[in-house]
């Protein structure tokens, strides 16, 4: 049987349009009196951000059908009801689908009906089998236009209602209002957001690739047209707008969203969790995740723009390992190549930097240098291969004349862009990139300036005048009122389209390339980081929030685009550390080391006008020096378990890094903090980001029975307490980052070494147990090679302890260097009784129990982590009642 006719729906009449300010649905935006009243809409001036042009509820679609059966799914035909035409091209018939990808994931796609458009070409995958049950409902109203709400099933809670009206599908002006369930509304990207949590008040925000530096409320280098929002009783589910044209989205106080783009179909998929954390880890599985990164990259990496010498960039990264600091990743900018040409070394002031490269591999450290998309075409005709083989592969964005269009970036002379959306491309970069390794063994590649970034408006030769350069209604996006400015006309040409549909994948295009390229070059799993990005992009990148300032609000803001980007799949994400533009101060330099020790990717980067800030600049008892490597050795001693969080973030979905709201979701508080950060569900980051404080405020998220530890002294306190006081002092030599471990949990450890390679070395783990009120806690590690493309290859191991033993379990063990890792030391915290007998394997084992800190420490010998391991322990308590 069909189950597809079990599917709930209902035709109600219209509960309301409401006439209230908050539910207004824009008319015309900007419009004045007349020209609203002309077009038919609703003139009423407001004290208030509303709109005082609004659409009338009749305004929409009206229903041609019934919801009928489609393949896994429901569709409805409809027509336009009304003749108010914003800016032209509306279509008259659509069709709307509801299709069931899974059993927590549907589509809801609206198209013209005999009209193929643009869609964006990416493959969201649902379940193998059409779901045979689904968590979701959809209803239908048409009266007096059509609109739908989705629903929870198992609550009844509405997710997603349309029926605030003024839906709109033209050929350059798509919008849809929502009525949302809270206004615990986070997402959409990239900008810079004051608030991980979204300010209602009829606030918009811009989404279209653009090289800008963090300010305001431009829109960024990326697209993410995603949100997750909070249902009342803590349900969570996402949202996806997958459209990646210029758009925007304004959130209202109803509490709602209008939606606008202005290209393709809206084509809207629904995650329905229901914890936050499962929100994440479907949509990252219909998108596609991100694969472990080589273990090196959760180590510490150093860059500037402008050492503009190999012996610059050999004393900043000497300065670092003398001042003890870890550090595994050294970068090159763009003054390392030859005249900003991709894929060559400076041969003067550079000359030495294959050879600085092999020796930083001697030791055990990496290299990352950056490219950048734009060829140029300046140089004698075949003395630079990347040109001349572009040339004759035709791999180049063409303008609207159809020669390759010429831009400017770097380089002296012009420049081409590739289409990486070929294949053909794809093989030219594998070219480029397989010959520069042959000189220079990179480990990685940073790939820049991919929006596509343009210093002309255009192209060099200017653009022509039409509805793709000139589109009728310009989203709230920086530049004024052009697209164009800072990068290439919109009506140039790619395989997939014309540049107007795809702009804002051209980072993500160029990511696809380079990840392919990397495995085969390298054999190895690929490191990138991408300033552009789209939905989608953790199947093949990482990312760096890109020019931010060296301000002090600019911390605060990095925390909430790195929970940001680990809502959009991608969790190997960090700020440049110290900030990039401007000069840094020690202070800031020195409470930012503090900071982004714990992003996931931890750089400090800088722009080429700035003072050094590299931390080992500032002397060796500096602040700064001290407040790295303090920090960034606690880092080293979590990577275990930083690199477990990225193995079950890939197997399973999920966050890396994540705001407090996704293990507390019902603690209303929460909700609302983002200058606090969880790194997995158990390891909380609480840095000062004021200058001159030494003391903060420390949230402590759960109920009554969630305990939270400092992770330094092990001090123990009830979440009941809400608020702790914290004091960070950087002229306390052993002074470091808040760090607080939540009850219950066990975390694998190693000791800090100078770098990853070192500490991989010594195969050895510890494991420090937070135990909870029952003392009891959980704990798992994810062990491999660090580096393997295969991802099965690793071998899981779990941890449990209940009062009085500790097992362990493995889960899977195809790591085969596994066998020679061991546990040295393990710590449990939160245990009340006097222990006076530990056992391991059934023999007696060393330890110490300290009473008043309750902590027991346990000294294995030989005790391998893949071995059938248990412990016991007893308390002269427990003796005493055996009899
Ligand atoms: C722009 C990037 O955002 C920045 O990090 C880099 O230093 C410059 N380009 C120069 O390559």
């Amino acid at each position: 049987m069909r189950l597809l006719l079990l599917l709930f729906y209902t035709f109600s009449a219209i509960s309301c349009t409401s006439s209230t300010e908050d539910q207004r649905v824009e008319c015309l935006p900007g419009t004045d009196k007349n020209s609203c009243t002309a077009l038919g809409c609703i003139w009423e001036p407001t004290e208030s951000p509303a709109p005082n042009c609004y659409l009338p509820p009749q305004y929409g679609y009206s229903t041609l059908s019934d919801l009928y059966e489609i393949e896994n799914g429901m569709a409805i035909d409809l027509e336009k009801s009304t003749s108010i035409s914003m800016f032209d091209g509306d279509f008259e018939k659509v069709t709307v689908s509801f299709v069931h990808m899974s059993e927590n994931l549907l589509r809801i796609k609206m198209e013209p009906v005999d009209e193929k458009r643009y869609q964006v070409p990416i493959t969201i995958l649902g379940s193998e089998e059409p779901p045979t049950t689904m968590n979701y409902e959809y209803q239908i109203t048409k009266d007096p236009v059509f609109s739908f709400k989705v629903v929870r099933k198992s609550t009844g809670t509405v997710l997603f209602d349309t029926s605030l009206g003024g839906l709109t599908l033209a050929d350059q002006f798509l919008q849809l209002a929502v009525q949302l369930s809270s206004s615990n509304i986070y997402g959409f990207g990239e900008q810079e957001q004051p608030s991980l949590r979204h300010d209602m008040n009829w606030k918009t925000w811009g989404m279209f690739a653009r090289d800008h530096a963090p300010e305001g409320d431009a829109n960024l280098y990326g697209v993410h047209p995603y949100y997750m929002n909070v249902e009342p009783d803590g349900n969570t589910h996402g949202v996806l707008f997958l459209n990646s044209n210029a758009q925007e989205v304004t959130m209202t106080p109803a509490p709602g969203l209008v939606y606008r783009t202005i290209g393709g179909i809206l084509d809207i998929y629904i995650y329905l969790g229901p914890t936050p954390e499962k929100v994440v880890g479907q949509y990252t599985a219909s998108l596609g995740r991100y694969e472990p990164p080589p273990f090196w990259a959760l180590g510490f990496h150093l860059c500037r723009w402008g050492y503009n010498s190999v012996a610059n960039m050999k004393a900043a990264w000497q300065r670092t390992l003398d001042s003890g600091i870890p550090f595994d990743v050294q970068w090159g900018d763009i003054d390392y190549m030859d005249r900003a040409l991709d894929f060559t070394y400076n041969p003067t002031d550079f000359q030495e930097l294959p050879a600085f490269v092999d020796e930083l591999h001697e030791k055990g450290m990496k290299f990352v240098p950056i490219l950048d998309p734009c060829i140029s075409t300046g140089e004698p005709a075949g003395s630079y291969p990347p040109f001349d083989e572009g040339n004759t592969q035709d791999i180049w964005v063409k303008d609207a004349s159809g020669n390759p269009l010429m831009a400017k970036v770097w380089p002296a002379d012009y420049c081409h862009f590739p289409d990486f959306f070929t294949s053909k491309t794809e093989d030219w970069w594998l070219n480029q990139l397989a010959n520069f390794y042959s000189t220079i063994k990179y480990d990685g590649i940073w790939i820049d300036m991919n929006e596509p970034a343009n210093f002309v408006t255009g192209s060099v030769d200017g653009c022509q005048e039409n509805k793709w350069n000139n589109p009728p209604y310009k989203p709230k996006t920086d530049g004024g009122d052009s697209l164009l400015d800072k990068t290439i006309c919109m009506d140039a040409t790619q395989s997939e389209g014309i540049h107007y549909d795809v702009h804002s994948m051209f980072g993500w295009s160029e990511a696809r390339a380079t990840n392919r390229a990397l495995r085969e070059i390298t054999g190895k799993r690929p490191f990138i980081i991408s300033r552009s990005t789209f939905v989608g992009s953790g199947k093949y990148t990482g990312h760096w929030l890109g020019d931010n300032w060296s301000e002090w609000d600019n911390m605060h803001f990095s925390i909430i685009g790195m929970l940001q980007f680990n809502h959009f799949g991608m969790p190997l994400v960090g700020a440049d550390i110290c900030g990039f533009i401007g000069n840094t101060t020690e202070e800031l330099c020195a409470r930012w080391h503090q900071l982004g020790a714990f992003y996931p990717f931890s750089r400090n980067h800088n722009l080429l006008e700035s003072i050094d800030q590299d931390p080992g600049v500032w002397g060796l008892d500096s602040i700064v020096a001290r407040a790295a490597r303090n920090a960034l050795k606690t880092k080293y001693a979590l990577l275990p378990y930083l690199y477990s969080l990225f193995y079950k973030s890939y197997n399973e979905g999920g966050t890396v890094a994540r705001p407090l709201w996704h293990e507390f979701v019902t603690d209303q508080e929460a909700l609302g903090i983002d200058t606090q950060f969880l790194l997995g569900p158990a390891v909380m980051v609480s840095p000062i980001l004021d200058q001159g404080k030494t003391k903060r405020n420390v949230y402590l998220p759960g109920g009554e029975n969630t305990v939270w530890y400092d992770a330094y002294t092990f001090e123990r306190f009830s979440a009941a307490m809400k608020i702790l006081e914290v004091t960070s002092d950087l002229n306390n030599p052993e002074d470091s980052t808040p760090l607080h471990i939540r009850g219950g949990y066990i975390l694998p450890v190693q000791d800090p070494a100078g770098n990853t390679a070192q500490q991989r070395e010594t195969r050895t783990l510890n494991l420090f147990g937070y135990l909870d009120s029952e003392e009891k806690g959980t704990g798992e590690v994810y062990l491999d090679d660090g580096e393997s493309m295969d991802l099965t290859l690793y071998t899981h191991v779990k941890f449990m302890v209940n009062p009085g033993k500790m097992d362990f379990e493995v889960v899977q063990d195809a790591y085969t260097d596994a066998m020679n890792w061991k546990i040295d030391y393990i710590r449990l915290a939160g245990i009340s009784q006097n222990i006076d007998k530990v056992e391991i394997n059934g023999e007696a084992a060393i330890f110490t129990y300290n009473p008043e800190y309750q902590i027991l420490d346990i000294l294995p010998e030989n005790f391998m982590i893949t071995g059938a391991n248990s412990i016991t322990w007893t308390s002269s308590a427990s003796h005493q009642q055996s009899p």
